[in-house]
């Protein structure tokens, strides 16, 4: 069977409805498994990913893991998961990292995922690690001011690779379900690169309004993140990684692996437009 952890997230739960769909056994992961749609093919079963007990039991049987959960969690949750993984005779764990830990100097995030990575070599079991940049899903952060104010409160940065995230459950189902990715590193990204601006702009597209992306100074954008809810050290952490003069490559993993070009940010905008209208 193979456990799919983050299975009411973006990435899992397109990864639990394409191994559904492929005909494989799967059990579903949640904290709180009542919350998950589970097709026909899987079950679900309850865990959290801190926790040796439900992990050792969400494991039991298992030939392969997809492994993703919150990056401030993932240090912790790898050294819980990858030794009761070897444990429990899995023989490929396939884990969302991130393009972070190849940047220098080594930001905050790059070291969560670092670390982790780490663990799971460490574990023996075979590996593959995706290291994707700014998913298109975290604009989903800007649907309040949208709609609110038509206007998007962002620092000035260097453009991004928006991936979107059925991209990464693409190449996560490859590399599940196909040879020749044991012990590798995909770096994946979106198909353009793109500032904040432009991705403000293509959501005005997609919604039929025209929107502003206003620059603001790091410590307001910084106040406006906590203030949305976020803690303030994972505000600081996100914000490291928004800096002028710092873009990420687009590179051909997506098309090379999944089989077809990355999509779009505008088609990602024009799919999720009722969010933001
Ligand atoms: N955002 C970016 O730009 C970016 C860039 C590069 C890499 N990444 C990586 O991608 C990850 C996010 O992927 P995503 O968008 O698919 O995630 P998501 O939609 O935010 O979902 C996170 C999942 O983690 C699960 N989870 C959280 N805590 C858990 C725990 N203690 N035990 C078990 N499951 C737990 C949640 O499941 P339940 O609540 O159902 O338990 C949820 O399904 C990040 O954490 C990061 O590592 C993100």
């Amino acid at each position: 069977v193979i456990v799919v952890s983050g299975a009411s997230g973006h990435i899992g739960g397109e990864v639990l409805r394409q191994l559904c769909a492929l005909g494989h056994p799967v059990r579903a992961l949640s904290r709180d498994p009542s919350k998950l749609s589970v097709p026909a093919g899987a079950t679900a079963a309850k865990a959290d990913l801190q926790d040796a007990d439900s992990t050792r039991t969400a494991l039991d049987g298992a030939s392969k893991l997809f492994f993703v959960i919150d990056a401030p969690q993932l240090p912790k949750a790898a050294a819980n998961v990858a030794p009761l993984a070897a444990a429990a005779g899995v023989k490929h764990i396939v884990m969302v990292s991130s393009g972070t830990v190849l940047f220098q100097p080594e930001p905050v995030i790059g070291r969560w995922h670092r670390e982790a990575e780490e663990t799971v070599k460490a574990s023996g079991v075979a590996w593959t690690f995706l290291r994707p940049g700014n998913f298109a899903s975290n604009s989903l952060r800007w649907a309040g001011s949208i709609r609110a104010q038509g206007s998007v409160f962002g620092v000035l940065a260097g453009p991004s690779t928006p991936i979107h995230e059925h991209d990464i459950a693409d190449v996560a189902v490859k590399a599940l379900t196909t040879p020749g990715h044991e012990n590798v590193a995909h770096r994946l990204t979106g198909p353009e690169r793109m500032t904040a601006a432009d991705q403000v702009a293509a959501i005005g597209a997609a919604i039929g309004r025209e929107l502003r992306f206003v620059p603001v100074p790091r410590e307001g954008a910084l106040a406006g993140m906590i203030k949305g809810g976020m803690p303030e050290a994972i505000a600081r952490a996100v914000l490291e990684l928004q800096r002028e003069g710092h873009g990420d490559e687009v590179t051909s993993a997506v098309r090379d692996i999944a089989g077809h070009p990355g999509r779009t940010y505008a088609s990602w905008a024009r799919e999720n437009a009722a969010r933001f209208g």
